[in-house]
């Protein structure tokens, strides 16, 4: 939708601005803010324990819900008894779809603008069932305890019917073909196949990664209230405020004012965070009970109600020149999803700009499995598309005797592949070269089984991380400003990624203030903007709204200043900021402070909203982050046990706008990836349809004795087509590190393994 969207925009007008395309003149005095190693805002009150998040808001006369799931996957219930619940005392009600208030279907994430439901499945209306997981009553309490204890109480039978829960049974019933955001998973340059066939070097290769689990450490939880003015508030942990008001709106009949969402403090989203039918039935459930109700999903609830990343079953075949030259490359393969969930994994994603390939098929098919719909998780397609990708590179250097690093330099491409696009900025080699350097790749011996200490095969291995650059339309911003500072409005999020550190960095170099004189207000569905924290886009769409935000406050404040002050008559393109106050580009002594301005005109504050530009830079170039991981493993010769003893990650994302929180969200990501590639699987039972390792303890997740000091670099050149000249630092991170871990292995012990996670047993 956004990219029909685009197309239509840019064919009306091909010659409007493009941010990045020209500089930014109020931008042209720069203060100094950006790229500091700011400490984040919110670090003090999450230290202190005063950030309060969505299950900590307490309510007069609040009640407390637990949920009851179905445990078949698809058929109807048979019986449903709830009067032993129901007698527990403190039991509010108990509530299923024999009472549950009318709802409608959650509109489907990309089906409309501010759309964001997952599935459209129904809601606690009839008897039937989709998925094992399906919530099938919510017992309201007095305390979470009782209610907790109710749910225990509750019996429910099932009738089955023929569910297909099986991958191979899946692939049986047939194919389809895989789309994302509304584009065919699908390319094909010349004929791959018969180019592989006559290739001087080629590999063929089956790399399959399993289902992952969202497990964000604060859980899922929202706690609302239908208030006398007939407004539905819910204070939720979600990555979506305004488009959770329209949404769920649209699910309980309300224009999208009647919903508002606040979202402060959100304590882990990586695309777990969104729309879930949770959130509709503790709001159905507060209706009914005509109290305000809490829920906090059990992390078993969180396993059975919050999809995660759908399984692949990958090819990559490369054919290549006796000189490494790329003449084939082919990835395609296959990925569960569910019925109702419009998101395959499209793990094709990352090769469409990762090599000049003469040739290419990029494909992904899809088959359905009756089960929770699957979603975005941390670098959707990139993460597990990227473990394919970079293993079969590293294989074809082995068999074509040239150096990892060096065989991807020869095949870097000078423009697009597949859009035909110039890249907005691409430095890979940049980043390979310095961080070769600092890993000491020289020392790598090209030979596995070359270096062993005691018990323990070494190995190093690198890899390619790629993640794309995207901006979101329809993301407005309001700036008022006082004598004392400014405050920024935007519906933004802060998931503990630093953003709201970062947006106030940027918005001091815009505005010529100190960072404490901001105050950046976001997480609430009542400001403007819709922008969401997804797709490693908000920073670059809230900086964008800044700036259209800003360039309307200059406009004002000169129409404030009138003709005695000394920027009269100046337009906004011809001033700079700074020092709290406005001033000619070309002559900064020509200033007049804004408090000033301000006190002249007799008023207390000024405020401007304005919305940026559509992204149309993303029409125009190839835009995308990279970086170059290195792994250095340890693989035990007896166990099989493997350890990551050193890692590092060299960026290539633009402009880093705050090293301190930029650093950690590349480590955060790298951390991610190292459970990716040894740890994370959800055990899905393929008769029942239902994830076995529901709990922290049996779905494995990196700790810190299994995480080395990591070491981030990066390039830091501008990206000249951004705004800021940043691209996106959310995702990347857990790109190109499975593979990594994975080629290090290979190096240490001579092992290959394509078939994620790679653990002990599959070692030995
Ligand atoms: Mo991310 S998977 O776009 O939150």
């Amino acid at each position: 939708l956004a990219m029909a969207a685009l197309t239509k925009a840019v064919a009306l007008a091909p010659d409007k601005w493009i941010p990045g395309s020209t500089p930014d003149p109020l931008i042209r005095k720069q203060n100094g803010h950006v790229g500091k190693p700011l400490s984040r805002l919110d670090g003090p009150l999450k230290v202190a324990g005063q950030a309060r998040f969505s299950a900590e808001v307490a309510l007069p006369n609040m009640a407390y819900a637990a949920i009851v799931h179905a445990d078949t996957p698809k058929g109807r219930i048979a019986s449903l008894d709830t009067a032993a619940a129901e007698a527990v005392p403190g039991v509010v009600l108990v509530m299923t779809h024999r009472n549950a208030p009318r709802m409608n279907p959650m509109p489907v994430f990309m089906s409309a603008a501010k759309a964001a439901g997952p599935d459209a499945l129904p809601i606690l209306q009839d008897d039937r069932i989709h998925w094992s997981g399906q919530p099938v009553a919510v017992v309201v309490a007095e305390t979470q305890e009782i209610a907790d204890e109710a749910a225990g109480l509750i019996a429910a039978t099932f009738k089955e019917e023929p569910a297909v829960t099986a991958f191979a049974a899946a692939r049986a019933k047939g194919t389809q073909q895989g789309s994302f955001m509304a584009q065919p998973l699908r390319n094909e340059i010349g004929d791959a196949e018969k180019t592989l066939a006559a290739a001087h070097f080629r590999i063929d290769a089956r790399y399959t990664t399993p289902r992952h689990n969202h497990n964000a450490i604060e859980l899922h939880a929202l706690t609302c209230e239908w208030q006398d003015d007939g407004v539905l508030r819910i204070h939720d942990t979600t990555q979506m405020v305004a488009q959770e008001a329209w949404t769920i709106g649209r699910v309980f009949g309300l224009s999208e004012d009647k919903v508002v969402v606040t979202s402060p403090f959100v304590g882990g989203g990586f695309g777990g965070k969104g729309l879930w039918q949770h959130q509709a039935c503790a709001a159905a459930a507060a209706k009914l009970a005509k109290r305000p109700v809490r829920l906090m999903l059990s992390r078993e609830s969180v396993y059975r109600i919050v999809g995660g990343r759908a399984p692949t079953d990958q090819r990559v075949a490369l054919g290549a020149t006796a000189e490494g030259k790329l003449t084939a490359l082919i990835h395609t393969g296959l990925t569960a999803k569910s019925p109702a969930s419009p998101m395959p994994e499209p793990f094709i994603l990352p090769t469409r700009s990762a090599y000049a390939a003469e040739t290419m098929l990029l494909d992904v098919k899809t088959v359905e499995i009756e089960s929770l719909s699957n979603t975005f998780m941390r670098a959707p397609g990139e993460a597990v598309g990227t473990f394919a990708l970079e293993c079969a590179i590293d294989e074809l250097a082995e068999v074509a005797g040239i150096d990892p690093i060096e065989l991807r330099l020869r095949n870097e491409p000078e423009k697009d592949p597949v859009s035909g696009l110039p890249f907005s900025g691409r430095h890979l080699d940049a980043a390979y070269r310095m961080a070769a350097e600092k890993f000491g790749w020289d020392r790598r011996s090209p030979t596995p089984r070359a270096q062993r200490e005691g018990e323990w095969w070494v190995g190093m291995g690198c890899a390619t991380g790629t993640y794309p650059y995207y901006r979101m339309p329809g993301g407005a911003a309001r700036i008022t400003l006082t004598a004392e500072g400014a405050k920024i409005d935007i519906a933004a999020h802060e998931m503990g990624m630093g953003t709201a550190t970062a947006a106030t960095q940027v918005a001091a170099d815009r505005l010529g203030l100190s960072p404490e004189a901001i105050a950046f207000n976001y997480g609430d569905s009542t400001l403007p903007g819709t922008v969401m924290a997804g797709g490693s886009q908000q920073t670059a769409s809230i900086g964008a709204s800044i700036v259209a935000a800003h360039r309307a406050l200059v406009a004002e404040l000169v129409k404030l200043a009138g003709n005695d002050s000394p920027i009269a008559g100046a337009k906004p393109d011809e001033l700079s900021c700074r020092d709290a106050g406005l001033c000619r580009a070309d002559d900064e002594a020509a200033y007049e402070s804004y408090a000033s301005i301000l006190a002249r005109a007799n008023r207390p504050s000024v405020s401007a909203e304005a919305s940026p530009p559509l992204p149309l830079e993303m029409m125009h170039w190839s835009m995308h982050s990279h970086a170059a991981m290195f792994a250095e493993v340890r693989v035990n010769a007896v166990t099989g046990e493997v350890r990551v003893s050193r890692f590092l990650g060299s960026f290539d994302c633009g402009r880093i706008l705050n090293p301190k929180t930029a650093a950690s969200q590349f480590r955060g990501g790298i951390i991610m990836g190292l459970g990716l590639a040894l740890m994370e699987e959800t055990q899905f039972d393929e008769r029942k349809g239902r994830v076995m390792n529901a709990s922290l303890a049996e779905y494995h997740l990196p700790v810190h004795l299994d995480v080395p000091d990591i070491e981030v670099i990066w390039t830091d050149i501008p990206d000249p087509h951004t705004p800021m000249g940043a691209r996106g630092i959310g995702e990347i991170g857990i790109t190109g590190t499975g593979a990594a871990v994975a080629n290090a292995i290979y190096n240490a012990i001579g092992k290959r393994v394509r078939d994620l996670p790679i653990t002990l047993d599959k070692l030995l």
